[in-house]
């Protein structure tokens, strides 16, 4: 059973553009983030790195508009940086893992602008063109992510494309035989030049309905106050624009090249569903997704009896021999330290690194980095230009790695820089950090390292402890043949109690440097939370 790498690592969420500027432009590059290595495997301790988009791309969403697959974007280094973060990365026993973005490419994607250079043209059913419903309008009232309906209309053919995202983002056919089969050669591209696995772009959006069905209308409307999509995306149910069941049929093909690279991951980004749905993604007979992300949790109120509530779906729903990742922050969310506050969110530390299953871990989340405003005419993302869109750069600041210029981000001018530094970037940074035993750094290090020693924390069995404050404290136990670790997690501001039967050793503490012994009634102070070693001391 434990067989593959990816189960027993933690991963790094790396927003490119952001995490350091190697080259000297103002924007986070591949070189700078071989330049982080070090830092990443010595001094956090990570296993896995997810590079996050690096393809040549107009940039409007991120690179998440790729305008050639198996080019990188100039911006971001060159194919050359990518050998040699790759050789770098293997030499210190990293692990990399780079985006491959199948739904949609960017409009100036050649593909594309064949395709809508005339209707007879080759490519012209590589992307999704209809015609306009009968009486005319939009083929359906489909609402796109970023706002507004995903259809656009183009005025040299006659006809609408469809785009899930921004206009300048069309949607790939695949149910097009060569769309797949072009695909399926970029994802052979970056694994023959040694990427260690992929992390899927919206995977469960590759199939629509192929008789293009309105969706219907959201009754209550978008109600996650943690989801920043376009409200208008909120406004239907999104049962016809995806999800489509031959969708796993596709995930499968791209599972079966992967499955050629030896070691190879596969992790998908579906958007939160119910447990059984998600459960879909690891394909029928485990020929789907290795990891599929289950975005629910980073969705659920920061209540210990409802947190309880959506791990005890997650396991009762794992398949046979599956196994989870985990994630409690993302590129696209509000950071961890914003939403949950500084205390809780290293409660929040102690959840994602204890939990049986994958950590993946963002960017800046180790330094309890919070998400800032960014002024009007600083912002990338296009997200943000349609009516009511939200942008995302809030959470996408640089990172601060030291008291000098930038923060250590750049040596660029400030006004050159891709976006402004964090404005308590002068506490908030590595450096600062390292000097401090109790800081939001040092935590994270302690706790992988914690992870790493023990077996019982990467790959041992989970049981939840009851307790009767429910709403307050989360306990669980995790186990192997000879290694035995509780943890404890106090979800509020107010002490709790928590009986977990057993005696220990308390090895990470989120309020006071780990000392001493557990008693087997913990009293927990306000946002407390602890991972306890009760190896040898069971009763
Ligand atoms: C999901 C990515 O996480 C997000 O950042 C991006 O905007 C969309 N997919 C479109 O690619």
């Amino acid at each position: 059973m434990r067989t593959s790498w990816w189960q027993g690592a933690v991963i790094y969420e790396n927003h490119l553009p952001s995490l350091r500027d190697g080259s000297g432009d103002g924007i986070g590059d591949l070189e700078g983030l071989t330049q982080s290595l070090g830092y990443l495997s010595a001094t956090l301790g990570i296993d896995a790195v997810w590079v996050g988009p690096f393809f040549k791309s107009p940039l409007l969403d991120q690179g998440f508009d790729v305008a050639d697959y198996t080019q990188v974007d100039p911006v971001f280094g060159s194919i050359e940086s990518f050998d040699h973060l790759i050789a770098v990365a293997h030499k210190r026993g990293l692990k990399i893992i780079v985006d491959y973005i199948p739904n949609h490419t960017s409009d100036q994607h050649p593909w594309f602008v064949e395709s809508r250079s005339s209707r007879t043209n080759p490519k012209r059913d590589w992307y999704v063109w209809r015609d306009p419903k009968p009486g005319g309008g939009v083929p359906n009232n489909w609402t796109s992510e970023a706002g507004g309906s995903v259809w656009e209309w183009d005025e040299q053919t006659g006809q609408y494309y469809l785009h899930s995202h921004l206009k300048q983002q069309p949607d790939l056919n695949w149910r097009t035989v060569d769309v797949r089969a072009a695909m399926l050669d970029v994802l052979r591209f970056w694994l023959d030049r040694g990427a260690d696995g992929v992390r899927i772009d919206v995977a469960h959006m590759l199939m629509k309905d192929p008789q293009f069905r309105d969706n219907p209308v959201a009754p209550k409307g978008n109600q996650n106050p943690f989801d920043l999509q376009h409200p208008d995306f909120g406004t239907q149910l999104h049962v016809f624009d995806r999800r489509h069941p031959d969708t796993q049929a596709v995930l499968a093909e791209i599972r079966a090249v992967v499955d050629h690279y030896p070691g190879a991951v596969t992790i998908a980004e579906i958007e939160a569903m119910s447990w059984q749905d998600w459960a879909v993604y690891y394909g029928a007979g485990l020929d789907g997704m290795h990891l599929p992300f289950p975005f629910r949790l980073l969705e659920t109120p920061w209540r210990a009896d409802l947190l309880r509530a959506e791990l005890d779906g997650l396991y009762a729903s794992l398949p046979t021999g599956a196994w989870p990742i985990v994630a409690l922050g993302n590129h696209d969310r509000e950071r961890l330290a914003k939403r949950l506050g500084p205390e809780q969110a290293r409660v929040a530390a102690v959840l994602l690194l204890t939990l049986a299953a994958t950590p993946c871990l963002l960017y800046g989340d180790e330094l309890g980095l919070i998400d800032q405003p960014v002024p009007l005419d600083r912002q990338r993302d296009y997200f943000a230009r349609a009516s009511g869109g939200v942008s995302r750069d809030s959470t996408r600041i640089p990172m601060p790695w030291d008291d000098g210029p930038n923060f250590g981000f750049s040596s660029a001018p400030e006004g050159q820089l891709w976006l402004p530094v964090a404005r308590n970037g002068a506490d908030v940074n590595v450096e600062a950090q390292l000097r401090d035993p109790e800081s939001f750094l040092n935590l994270y290090r302690r706790l992988l390292r914690t992870r790493a020693d023990s077996t019982a924390l990467r790959y041992g069995s989970i049981d939840f402890i009851s307790s009767p404050s429910a709403k307050e404290v989360l306990a669980y136990a995790r186990r192997t043949a000879d290694d035995h670790k509780v943890v404890a997690l106090n979800l509020s501001d107010r002490p709790a109690t928590v009986d977990v039967g057993v005696a220990g050793t308390v090895l990470v503490c989120t309020t006071a440097p780990a000392v001493g012994s557990a008693g087997l009634v913990l009293e927990l102070e306000p946002h407390q939370a602890v991972v306890i070693d009760v190896r040898g001391r069971r009763p």
